[in-house]
Formats: structure tokens, C-alpha cells, sequence
């Protein structure tokens, strides 16, 4: 993906008045209601933004919103792609280089996420403190990769945050695996050993590019179901989709909540 393809995603962007963003967020999969709060919205199917990947998972809308929350300028990315479709990693984290050229400083990276702890239910949210690479793959150049991705004070700020809108907040690591298949029950007991609190299929290689453009990252979990063997019982889609429409009020009252915290400590 290079650097001209990238100016000329800003370019056909700007042209749509977009110009200034103070916060970036990528929504995952079900959790695209947050930009129902935004006001003077500009959407732009990602299919219009050259070199935009398209996702092929149902729940995700796929488009580029830019819209405002009180005076806080806000660019949301709903929907993203996965390594598993077949795009390549340049491809995966492209959208974060775009959301960072038009000059978010701040992201918040959301994704749907499987539980690996019987205390932490599906439809609560988890804020992200540590990222387990299982994917295999780096899009960090360096041979030692960073140990802490995600903004301290900016995590402090999402704590007490989430306590001032009465939103229960857990935290923890998250394992990042290709997929596209859920984990096996062994995987998951493996997975616990090795600490890890949630199980997902992206945001690791968008958090990895952001830190590495220089942004603040937040990552923000939805636990929608237990992860494989935590409960005697198959998971499936639909129960992640179903579990992300139930707690996606919680997940947007925080998320706007934020928006304008954040803002107003970057000022
Ligand atoms: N495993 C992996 N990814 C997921 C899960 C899960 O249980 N739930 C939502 N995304």
C-alpha cells in the first residue's frame, strides 16, 4: 500500500469536506451504533476510498463516518477486515495509516472478543492492558516489540470514565489468533494458562500500526459469548452478533463519553 494510494485516500476524503480529526475509533463487529450519536455526519462507503480493503463479515457495515460530538471532531471507521479474508497485513492495517494521515492523534480500537474467564461474562466490556501476539505475524519492525501498546494515562482516563457513566469496566490481556474458526476448548485452556482474560481475531496489527505511527491507542473489548469449553455448550455467530446488540447502548453511552474526555485533555 503505498504512500501515493494513501494521498490519494486523503485527498478523495478532504474532498468531502473532512479535514480535522481529533479521535479516531474502529467500531467491530455489531458495535456500529456509536455513530448514531454524531451529529453532521459524512459518510464514505469504504468501497469510494482507494485502496480501502472491503470486509466480507456480515455486521460489518463498512464506511468511513466523520461527524461531530458536541465540538469534539470525531472519524469512525465502522467496520474493518481480517487478516482471515485473505488480505494481506499491509491491507489489514491501511485503514489506521488513513484515519492517521487525516490527523487523528488519539484511536480507540473496539473489536467483538470471546471470554476466557468464568468472572468476566459475555456483555461485559473490557478494556484492553496487554496484547498477546498468536497470530504469527508482525507488522513491528523492530525485533523488540514495545510492552506497552496502549496509552497509560489515556487508560486511566477510560477507568474512571466508564465509573462516571456507571458502565462496568473490566481489563485485561487479549489474545490476538488469525482464525477464522473459533478456538478448541484445548486451545482455550491453553490460552488461560498463558494468562490471557479474551480471545479475538483482530486489532492486534491495527494497535501495532497505530502505536508505531505514533498515535495514542485504547483498545476496548465486547465480551459477546465464553470462549470454547469455558461453558458446556457450542458458540456460534449469531450469539456474538446478538450479545454486541444487547450491550452496544453500554458500549456507545462509554465510547461518547470518551470521545470528549479525551478531547479535552489533548487541548
Ligand atoms: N474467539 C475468537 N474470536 C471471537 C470470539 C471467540 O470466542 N468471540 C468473538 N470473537
Amino acid at each position: 500500500m503505498s504512500e501515493k494510494l494513501l494521498n490519494n485516500a486523503v485527498n478523495k476524503i478532504r474532498k468531502r469536506g473532512i479535514f480535522k480529526a481529533d479521535i479516531a475509533l474502529v467500531l467491530g463487529s455489531g458495535l456500529g451504533n456509536f455513530v448514531d450519536a454524531l451529529s453532521k455526519t459524512t459518510r464514505i462507503p469504504f468501497a469510494e476510498i482507494p485502496g480501502f480493503p472491503i470486509s466480507t463479515v456480515e455486521g460489518h457495515s463498512g464506511e468511513l463516518v466523520h461527524g461531530f460530538l458536541g465540538d469534539v471532531s470525531v472519524l469512525v471507521n465502522s467496520g474493518r477486515v481480517h487478516f482471515y479474508e485473505g488480505y494481506s497485513l499491509d491491507q489489514v492495517i491501511y485503514p489506521v495509516r488513513v484515519l492517521n494521515a487525516l490527523g487523528a492523534r488519539n484511536i480507540i480500537l473496539t473489536n467483538a472478543a470471546g471470554s476466557i474467564r468464568e468472572d468476566y461474562a459475555p456483555g461485559d466490556l473490557m478494556l484492553i492492558t496487554k496484547l498477546l501476539n498468536l497470530t504469527g505475524h508482525s507488522v513491528y519492525p523492530d525485533a523488540a516489540q514495545p510492552e506497552n501498546i496502549f496509552d497509560a494515562e489515556l487508560m486511566d482516563l477510560v477507568i474512571q470514565t466508564a465509573h462516571g457513566v456507571s458502565v462496568p469496566l473490566k481489563t485485561g490481556s487479549y489474545a490476538g489468533l488469525n482464525g477464522p474458526s473459533y478456538e478448541t476448548p484445548a486451545e482455550i485452556r491453553f490460552l488461560r494458562l498463558k494468562q490471557a482474560d479474551a480471545v479475538g481475531m483482530s486489532t492486534i496489527h491495527e494497535s501495532m500500526a497505530a502505536f508505531q505511527l505514533g498515535m495514542k491507542v485504547l483498545g476496548i473489548s465486547c465480551l459477546t459469548n465464553y470462549a470454547a469449553g469455558i461453558l458446556d455448550q457450542p458458540l456460534n455467530h449469531k450469539e456474538v452478533m446478538e450479545t454486541g446488540i444487547r450491550v452496544r447502548e453500554d458500549f456507545a453511552t462509554l465510547l461518547s463519553e470518551l470521545v470528549q474526555v479525551i478531547s479535552l485533555k489533548a487541548q
